[in-house]
């Protein structure tokens, strides 16, 4: 008999981390920006007029480490996490214990449909896909919502991971119920088979808990980029910005792309080409909340104070270098667009 979710979690907490990750801060200073309430609010409204000072942030299934980059990344927000795994949760705990930040963090062990309130700022990465019904989900962070509010989420591609889906089924038939008989399993096959090469590219193969995520699941609902579109609009959300990292596409077929309309149809035709090679990664608000942008200064992110040096940054797919004590009086148009996108700085 297969797993719950929460039985799934406790046996095999995720991530796995590492004490050599707590050691070296798991927290990579290019994407705190990008985790930050303040850029999704500002890439999501224009501007940071309207933005709260002291956001409640809600992350959902916080699992073992996101809560302390998130904690990291909005130092001076009201945060809670929440999760289903007991498991994950004291993980977590003892992480920001390490960290000194245990009184920062809310933490609660809850299932997410049974949350209440309102937030300014919801984080929910890799979790919606894990409900029987996505949609109750989704309309359920809708309600949580605050008007103004931003919700950051990455939910599976289906496209993207056709070839995990397979090879769950395989495994599944040859009765494999734990990690360490996918692995033996895989080294069964013959050199050079797909499966094999696929396994070991597959970054979440390292360690049992990602094996177990990704093969040994009981609810997995992944979406298209049409299937996304529609439950954001059941859900009253809709698109505020993309978190995708960059994607190398030659000009003329960008070009082709984008005459297909809507940001979920010219995506829709990304993840089938296989160019997405990730998960949808997007921020979103609530429908009927977007006023004209306002007119404002470009401004450093806060959390880049005093930074000088080269930052790779995912979304442009490559380093800029950020000095943030210098006026960005200095910097041309493309240094100014990249940088916004990256979200090094924002609009006042
Ligand atoms: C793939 S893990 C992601 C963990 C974390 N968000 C991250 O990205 O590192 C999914 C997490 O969501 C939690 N989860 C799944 N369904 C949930 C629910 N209904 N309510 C609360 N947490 C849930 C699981 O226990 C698990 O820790």
């Amino acid at each position: 008999m297969s797993l719950t979710v929460e039985e799934l979690y406790n046996k095999w907490p995720y991530p796995k981390v590492s004490f050599l990750d707590l050691c070296f801060a798991k927290v990579d200073q290019a994407e705190l920006p990008l985790l930050s309430y303040e850029s999704c609010y500002e890439g999501t409204y224009g501007s940071l007029a309207g933005a709260v000072k002291k956001p409640r942030i809600l992350v959902v299934g916080c699992g073992t480490f996101e809560a302390v980059a998130v904690q990291k990344a909005n130092p001076s927000a009201e945060i809670f996490a929440i999760d289903l795994s007991d498991s994950s949760l004291n993980q977590l705990k003892r992480t920001l214990k390490i960290f000194r930040l245990t009184d920062r963090v809310n933490i609660q062990k809850k299932d997410f449909l049974s949350v209440d309130g309102k937030f300014d700022y919801i984080i929910a990465t890799g979790v919606l896909h894990h409900f029987e019904n996505p949609q109750t989900a989704f309309n359920h962070l809708a309600s949580l919502l605050e008007d103004k509010g931003v919700a950051r989420i990455m939910v599976y591609s289906a496209f993207g991971r056709s070839f995990i889906y397979e090879m769950k089924k395989y495994f599944s038939l040859l009765g494999a119920d734990a990690p360490k008989k996918i692995k033996k399993i895989v080294e069964l096959l013959p050199a050079g088979h797909p499966y094999k090469i696929y396994f070991y590219l597959y970054s979440d193969t390292k360690n049992d808990s990602g094996i177990a995520d990704g093969f040994l699941h009981p609810v997995d609902n992944p979406f298209t980029a049409l299937s996304l579109e529609k439950a954001l609009e059941q859900a009253g959300l809709e698109f505020g910005f993309s978190l995708q990292s960059h994607i190398d596409m030659p000009e003329n077929l960008k070009a082709k792309i984008a005459e297909q309309g809507t940001y979920w149809r010219q995506m829709q035709i990304i993840d089938a080409l296989s160019l997405l090679r990730e998960n949808f990664r997007f921020v979103l608000r609530k429908k009927g909340f977007l006023e004209s942008a306002q007119p404002g200064k470009m401004i450093w992110h806060p959390l880049l104070k005093g930074v000088k040096k080269n930052l790779y940054s995912r979304i442009l797919g490559k380093s800029i270098y950020v000095n943030t004590h210098l006026d960005l009086k200095g910097f041309t148009d493309a240094e100014i667009f990249a940088l916004q996108k990256a979200k090094f700085i924002l609009k006042e």
